[in-house]
């Protein structure tokens, strides 16, 4: 049965799963809510989009989302706060961000309203798939890949756009060491660095693989000419504290421009901490470890939310960070995740009521 809410159609499934979903106990992104937004690119545009059930998706082999790797994706969350409002996090901003994806990678623009509207009506058919225990939301997934055929190394001419949500807890299972690549790199100047290019995850996983083996979480990335400036991990953008500064490096062609970072840094200055938005080498960093100004190293991202450093690796090297009783980390995570989930004051009006 179809009914039309938003303007936008919504058919539903025909069964929940969600009875077999233990909210107690939810890993990051691995169980799906019953539906999801879809929106098909053809014969030069976006067509309006159907929130459908949730199900696989048949695409021809030649589809050029195989080949030539056109696939750019953005990653939201929504909250759910005391009265049961359905809560989300500067998502103009996410929108904003999948569109200068969408035309690095010569994928067609989407239309704000298609990205808007069916977000908000697919979270409001799923709306019991929102989370409300402390440490857990609904990830929210948009993503763009090209569907239309042919062997012919050249934008395609059909794309799918879909919207997915997963009831999901903490990125992290424990604490993250991190290893600062000397050799391999994640991006370069004038490339797709700052989008959020399927490519430039696939690209990392060997590399992260290898720090993997060596006991590591994630992968600090360092400038792909000198490997001496600390840029961003896998899946979250870096802050280091030294001394009682807190210092991040600047987005670039080769960064991601978070949407956590900026709030952060905009948080911080407004607590009195003094932030500093420069480059970092990597030797001021194992100095200061060496010397004991290094404080704290924390990363900054949706999925990660703040997620503390434990240590380093550099050249075969291990460094600890101290254990400190009250951190920027989780004073700036409570802050954050009070304005997210409406427990605190918005004053800078991030926080969007469904
Ligand atoms: N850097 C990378 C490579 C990411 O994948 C993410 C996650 O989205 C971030 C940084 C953090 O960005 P945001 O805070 O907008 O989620
Ligand atoms: C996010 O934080 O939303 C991301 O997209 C990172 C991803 C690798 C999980």
């Amino acid at each position: 049965m179809s009914t039309i809410v938003n303007d936008i159609e919504v058919i539903k499934a025909n069964h929940t799963k969600i009875h077999d979903i233990d909210f107690n106990n939810l890993k990051f992104g691995h169980v799906f809510s019953d539906h999801m937004l879809e929106c098909d690119y053809k014969d030069g545009k976006w067509h309006t989009p159907k929130v459908v059930p949730y199900a696989p998706i048949s695409l021809d082999p030649s589809a050029k989302i195989f080949h030539y790797g056109q696939s750019i994706f953005e990653g939201m969350k929504a909250y759910k706060d005391e009265d049961d409002n359905i809560l989300l996090f500067r998502p103009l901003d996410n929108f904003k961000r999948l569109n200068i994806s969408a035309k690095r990678l010569a994928i067609p623009e989407l239309p704000e309203a298609f990205f808007m509207d069916g977000l908000k009506t697919l979270l409001k058919v799923d709306s019991d798939w929102i989370p409300k225990k402390e440490g857990s939301s609904l990830y929210i997934r948009p993503f763009i890949f090209a569907t239309g055929k042919g062997f012919h190394a050249s934008p395609a001419d059909e794309y799918k756009f879909i919207i997915s949500t997963a009831p999901s807890g903490a990125y992290f299972a424990g604490k993250v060491k991190v290893l600062i690549e000397e050799k391999y790199s994640r991006s370069a100047n004038g490339g797709v660095g700052f989008a959020k290019a399927g490519g430039n995850y696939a690209g990392q996983f060997y590399p992260t693989q290898l720090a993997v083996k060596k006991g590591y979480q994630q992968v600090i990335w360092t400038d792909d000419n000198t490997h001496e400036y600390i840029e961003e991990a896998g899946a979250m953008n870096i802050f280091v504290r030294i001394n009682d500064t807190l210092i991040t490096g600047p987005t670039s062609d080769r960064i991601l421009d978070g949407i956590t970072r900026k709030s952060i840094i905009e948080l911080a200055k407004t607590e009195g901490i003094p932030v500093e938005v420069r480059k970092i080498t990597v030797s001021e960093v194992v100095e200061a470890a060496k010397n004991g100004t290094l404080k704290e190293m924390f990363g900054a991202g949706t999925a990660a939310v703040i997620s503390p450093i434990a240590g380093f690796g550099y050249k075969n090297e291990d460094f600890d960070l101290p254990e400190l009783e009250n951190t920027f980390a989780s004073s700036l995570k409570k802050r954050i995740t009070d304005i997210q989930t409406n427990k605190a004051e918005d004053p800078f009006g991030w926080r969007y009521k469904v």
